[in-house]
């Protein structure tokens, strides 16, 4: 149990239940005791203002490449263990640097024009309200469990060309990264039966190519364009990237609309803010809370001098709440009008490939609930949250209502 009275001085408190609760108070704490700082604990540098994390964001002086230097660090017989998930994951995008991570990506920029995703839009409305119907008589709804995870999991095989019958190789998925550390047997072997799925799906593809982010993918390529390997890491980031990430955001942001019933009495008087709403509920609170980089030469950021091979946490759900951003961070606006600026997608290069996706899900998923319900409200306020620092999961999130007629 943490010690109230004492000032917190490391981020590693966001296991402490208090703190899981509200992140946010924690972070208004470290910042306002020094916005950037080395965390002994943590052994890494933390970074709080949102100038500062935009800013390093976009700084080459910072490498992508997180798992290389976790690897080498280990003990030769946890290494050998490590290498199926540590081979897929330095083949992805989202830890590399230019030019690979240009090339990595440009695979894939097809498949998420606006345009593209904008097709999906139809489709995404209509699974979504086919899971919200088959609740509405019930007058009760998991948004978590019964909505929004089989949503996700749904869009993202969609994309993918993922066949349907093979899609519960991706219920459960948690992520790649953390199964790197923990090296689940069940995981590694998970991989790679999605493996053989994607070797399935490509070779089909190959053959005649869909509207799929697959075929895009391989149409990009060329036939030398990238390995096997790459296609295939690319493939996976998808699943670990777009899943989870975007269905705890739908659960975070319903229960933050059902603790502000002001502003979701407005969202329902004026559904033309659902794409305001949905960036306020983004910034106010992310399923995403900081991501990782390592230096690789003298950063200088402030009083402060970050070294060379020193890790940099980037933390953008401080960002989010930095009131030199945003006025009054703590409270819900769904008219905010910078509620873009967020950090929740990243900045930068490495923006997130798939933030057009993931707010016409938050949309769709908001406006099928909220259409559908007269009256909504919270079965409990005692939130169950999952055991991850990094990740703002919530275990399930019970809802009660009154169908709409
Ligand atoms: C609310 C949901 C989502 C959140 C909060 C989120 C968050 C993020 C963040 C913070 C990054 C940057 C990480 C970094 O800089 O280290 C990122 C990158 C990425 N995201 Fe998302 N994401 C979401 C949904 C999605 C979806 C739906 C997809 C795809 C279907 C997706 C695909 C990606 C990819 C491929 C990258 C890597 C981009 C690169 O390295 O160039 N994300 N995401």
């Amino acid at each position: 149990m943490t010690d109230l009275t004492a000032t917190p001085s490391t981020l590693l408190e966001l296991s402490q239940p208090e703190w899981v609760r509200d992140p946010y108070e924690l972070y208004r704490i470290l910042r306002e005791r020094s916005p950037v700082y080395w965390d002994d604990i943590m052994a890494t540098w933390v970074v709080l203002r949102h100038a500062d994390i935009a800013a390093l964001s976009r700084d080459p002086r910072l490498s992508e490449d997180r798992v290389t230097p976790l690897l080498d660090r280990l003990p030769a017989d946890r290494r050998a263990g490590m290498r199926p998930l540590a081979g897929a994951l330095s083949d992805m995008m989202l830890f590399n640097n230019p030019p690979r991570h240009t090339r990595l990506r440009g695979l894939m920029r097809q498949a998420f024009t606006r345009k593209a995703m904008e097709e999906m839009r139809g489709s995404i409305e209509h699974r979504v309200t086919r899971l919200f119907r088959a609740h509405r008589d019930r007058g009760r709804l998991d948004v978590l469990n019964d909505l929004a995870e089989p949503l996700a999991l749904d869009v993202v095989a969609d994309l993918l060309g993922f066949p349907e019958d093979e899609r519960h190789l991706l219920i459960g998925w948690t992520s790649l990264l953390h199964e790197f550390f923990v090296q689940s047997p069940a995981e590694v072997q998970r991989v790679q039966r999605i493996r053989e799925v994607y070797e399935r799906v490509a070779a089909a593809r190959r053959r005649s190519p869909q509207a799929d982010l697959t075929s895009r993918m391989l149409a990009e390529a060329g036939p030398d364009g990238a390995t096997e390997d790459e296609l295939f890491a690319n493939f996976l980031l998808i699943i670990d990237a777009g899943q989870v990430t975007t269905s705890h955001l739908i659960a975070n942001a319903v229960r933050a609309l059902l603790l502000n019933p002001g502003q979701l009495h407005l969202l329902r008087d004026r559904p033309e803010l659902l794409a305001s709403a949905a960036n306020e509920l983004m910034r106010y609170d992310s399923s995403v809370q900081f991501t990782t980089r390592m230096a690789t030469t003298d950063i200088e950021i402030g009083d402060y001098l970050i070294g060379p091979d020193e890790p940099v946490t980037l933390v953008v759900g401080s960002g989010n709440h930095d009131p030199a951003k945003f006025a009054d961070p703590g409270r819900l606006d769904i008219t905010r009008p910078q509620a873009k600026e967020h950090l929740s997608f990243g900045f930068g290069p490495h923006y997130c490939l798939g933030a057009g996706l993931a707010l016409i899900e938050i949309q769709a998923a908001l406006a099928t609930i909220l259409a559908g319900t007269r009256t909504l409200s919270l079965v409990t306020s005692d939130f169950r949250w999952k055991d991850s620092i990094n990740f703002r999961f919530l275990s399930d999130l019970h809802v009660a209502f009154e169908p709409a007629e």
